[in-house]
């Protein structure tokens, strides 16, 4: 198995191949994600949602990224494994940025960032793909300025925010990202930018004219079974899944049924 790289990425949008990604945080996970064939993973700072419990992804710190990106690391063969920089490692300076990027790259062993955000921070980009860095942009709804936008509906509706938009994915491009994550937008839209980018677009909520699909690997597995958007397909239903397992080793202990003599020392 040879691993999936940035060129690679790029090779799979020439060849009309599809990109699937999913998101992990941690070992076992990644492992069996990996082993079912996912081409990337992403360590999202959707972590700060998934994993801790936040409302939102703003509070996760680059040292928490860095410990989730750590375990997933290890534990893949063959995926490109992407990590977000989180909500104020980038934010302030661009040193902040590119500091942060070789610091994650050095302790993590990942394989490229990811950031939200368009031409505002192209020249970053510039500087952290310069440093030998691959950057996946992201772009539409950009979960770190929920509090700008005001929740976690689709953008880009209007023709002012998809003109923009589509002008942001052309400065990522040109900044030298290896592929652009749209996050819930129109379609129509995705489908325009992936056309007019070389490089490849991973979409989520963002329709079919993409270049890859992502989603976070708990939603899709139905783990957490209120959170159920338009875009979102399940695949399993785990958390149900789950919950009878659960629910059938409590009865067992408490009726002495578990564990057994086979069981048993
Ligand atoms: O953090 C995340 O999981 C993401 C994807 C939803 C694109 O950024
Ligand atoms: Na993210």
């Amino acid at each position: 198995t040879r691993k999936v790289t940035s060129c690679r990425l790029k090779e799979m949008k020439q060849k009309g191949e599809k990109i699937a990604m999913l998101t992990s945080y941690d070992f076992t996970m990644a492992g069996i994600v990996d082993g079912a064939g996912v081409d990337a993973i992403l360590v999202g700072d959707s972590a700060s949602n998934v994993m801790a419990g936040n409302a939102t992804t703003l509070p996760i710190t680059v040292d928490e990224m860095i410990v989730y990106a750590r375990s997933v690391v290890r534990a893949v063969k063959r995926a490109f494994v992407v990590c977000d920089m989180p909500f104020g490692s980038y934010q302030v300076t661009a040193d902040d940025g590119v500091r942060n990027a070789v610091r994650i790259m050095k302790e993590t062993g990942c394989d490229g960032v990811k950031i939200e955000g368009g031409a505002e921070i192209a020249d970053m980009i510039r500087r952290i793909v310069g440093a030998g860095i691959p950057v996946v942009g992201h772009l539409g709804l950009t979960p770190q300025s929920v509090n700008v936008f005001g929740g976690y509906g689709l953008r880009a509706k209007e023709e002012a925010e998809a003109a923009k938009l589509l002008a942001d994915a052309h400065a990522l491009e040109e900044a030298g990202c290896c592929a652009v994550t749209l996050e819930k937008v129109p379609a129509a839209l995705a489908t325009q930018v992936s056309r007019e980018l070389t490089v490849p677009t991973i979409g989520i909520g963002a329709g079919n004219g993409c270049d890859g699909q992502v989603l976070v690997v708990h939603d899709m597995l139905g783990m957490n079974k209120g959170f159920k958007p338009k875009f979102l397909r399940h695949y399993a239903q785990l958390h149900d899944t789950i919950t009878d397992a659960v629910g059938q080793y409590v009865g067992d202990v408490k009726t002495g049924d578990f564990p057994n003599d086979n069981e048993s020392y």
